[in-house]
């Protein structure tokens, strides 16, 4: 691009808005230096004026995004108001105009994803969304370039800050639920409505965005199927420590034999050994599974002010250069160019159980509970007992071999049904990931 300053619109002047507006003007002589470009901030569109007054004074803040939009010194257009409606309509509008647009917005991107890079194709512009996934962690630009010559057979992740932050929380406290998500909203972790994390509709969000790219199809949020954290309780964490496990939220895509694919958001066991059980707090780590590779590990922060404003301002740099727009151009990875995914319903998942059985201490109940998986064909691997304490109620706790996520559902039903059970049966899956993905 020319000499001249590259004119920037930034859409939104939150949390990750102020961080951009940070790094434009504290890095503007680094990256002059380095890319040989330089930025004009020409529009900060927001939604409330009087809550910026005095901010920034230096900027044109402003809060008619489509004159920022329209105007013809905008050149690209950062999208960081978030939600589908407004940002929707914005993006849009640019991209008709053919301005690229830089965004963070992975529920934009979930939901209109394909539309929105039909659009951008046709207007010969493009849409750079590092920051949608993993926050810093420079993850798409990983898939989309430097694992470009991999089939990538599986891609499982910690993805969610907040969920990882509670369940770290839960984990090394013994803290219930309710209270480490209070924690994490008295620190700022987790939002004052923490619904899309801790549901795990965030999760599967960016898993939709990954997994398309990662194996070029397009993957709709509605594909992915999706359990939160929020019925986790800190008996499971207990149990689950005593037999090797962490509970983690994760985000998995893979595939079967028929490359069919099976994608997933819920809480899991995974081993202790398991790298992604070290995995703490707010940060993320997405492992990838590559034919050629192997098993690569991506760790970083997944949000935060400056973190994405990282991963923000690189695409802008990638932007200016052209280097998106090529790779927009040539690549036929992005969900518009691909086709629909062809998804493996959960009931057909082959996986490994946590089982939490709450039983009655009264005879004949273990083989009740042993009958109904023995008949949908489900082995067991391990069963750990406790006594029965003054209610008359045990948790027996039992892990099982490979089995179908149907037969174990149907096993359910019967074992429940029984008045010998006294409450509904915690089951988690358990992720037993090739040699290559654990630490060990
Ligand atoms: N925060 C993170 O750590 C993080 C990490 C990764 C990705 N993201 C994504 O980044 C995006 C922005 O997140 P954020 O945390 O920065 O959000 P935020 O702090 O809530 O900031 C949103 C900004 O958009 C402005 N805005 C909202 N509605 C508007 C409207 N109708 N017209 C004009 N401006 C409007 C707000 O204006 P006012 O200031 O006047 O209210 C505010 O400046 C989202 O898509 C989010 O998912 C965030």
């Amino acid at each position: 691009m020319s000499e001249e300053p590259i004119g920037i619109c930034l859409l939104g002047s939150g949390v990750v808005g102020g961080g951009v507006i940070r790094l434009l003007t504290e890095q503007a002589e680094m990256l002059r230096r380095r890319a040989g470009l330089s930025f004009e901030i020409r529009h900060v569109v927001v939604r409330d004026l009087k809550k910026h007054a005095g901010i920034h004074p230096n900027l044109p803040v402003t809060t008619n995004a489509e004159a920022a939009i329209d105007d013809p010194k905008t050149r690209i257009v950062i999208e960081l108001i978030g939600g589908t409606t407004t940002a929707g309509t914005l993006v849009e509008r640019a991209l008709r105009q053919g301005k690229p647009v830089v965004t963070a917005n992975k529920s934009l991107l979930a939901l209109r994803g394909p539309e929105l890079f039909a659009l951008a194709r046709k207007h010969n512009a493009c849409i750079a969304f590092e920051a949608s996934c993993g926050g810093g962690i420079p993850i798409i630009d990983a898939i989309c370039r430097g694992l470009v010559a991999n089939r990538i057979d599986a891609l499982v992740g910690i993805v969610n800050g907040t969920c990882n932050t509670i369940l770290t929380r839960m984990s090394r406290n013994g803290w219930s639920y309710a209270t480490a998500l209070e924690e994490a909203q008295r620190l700022g972790f987790a939002e004052a409505d923490p619904t899309l994390d801790v549901s795990g509709r965030d999760a599967a969000q960016k898993l939709a965005v990954l997994a398309s790219l990662a194996f070029n199809v397009h993957v709709a949020e509605k594909d992915i199927y999706v359990e939160g954290i929020e019925k986790i309780q800190p008996a499971d964490i207990q149990f689950a420590r005593e037999l090797g496990y962490v509970i983690k939220l994760l985000a998995i895509a893979d595939h079967d034999a028929d490359h069919r694919l099976i994608l997933r958001v819920h809480p899991t066991l995974v081993h202790q050994d398991d790298v992604l059980a070290e995995v703490s707090g707010g940060f993320n780590a997405i492992s990838i599974y590559g034919h050629a590779l192997g098993h690569a590990l991506f760790y970083g922060r997944g949000a935060g002010q400056m973190p994405t404003a990282s991963a923000v301002v690189a695409d802008l740099v990638n932007v200016a250069i052209g280097t998106t727009q090529l790779a927009f151009s040539h690549l036929k990875i992005f969900p518009d160019t691909a086709e629909r995914a062809n998804v493996v319903p959960i009931d057909q998942l082959h996986s490994r159980y946590y089982l939490r059985v709450t039983v009655k201490d009264e005879p004949g109940v273990m083989a009740h509970v042993s009958h109904a998986l023995g008949q949908q064909g489900i082995s067991l691997s391990a069963i750990l007992q406790r006594e029965s304490d003054e209610s008359k109620l045990v948790p027996v706790v039992i892990t099982t071999h490979l089995a179908q996520e149907g037969a174990v559902r149907r096993a359910l039903k019967e074992i429940d049904a029984s008045p010998m059970i006294g409450a509904p049966t915690v089951c988690l899956r358990v992720i037993d990931q090739p040699k290559e993905f654990s630490g060990g």
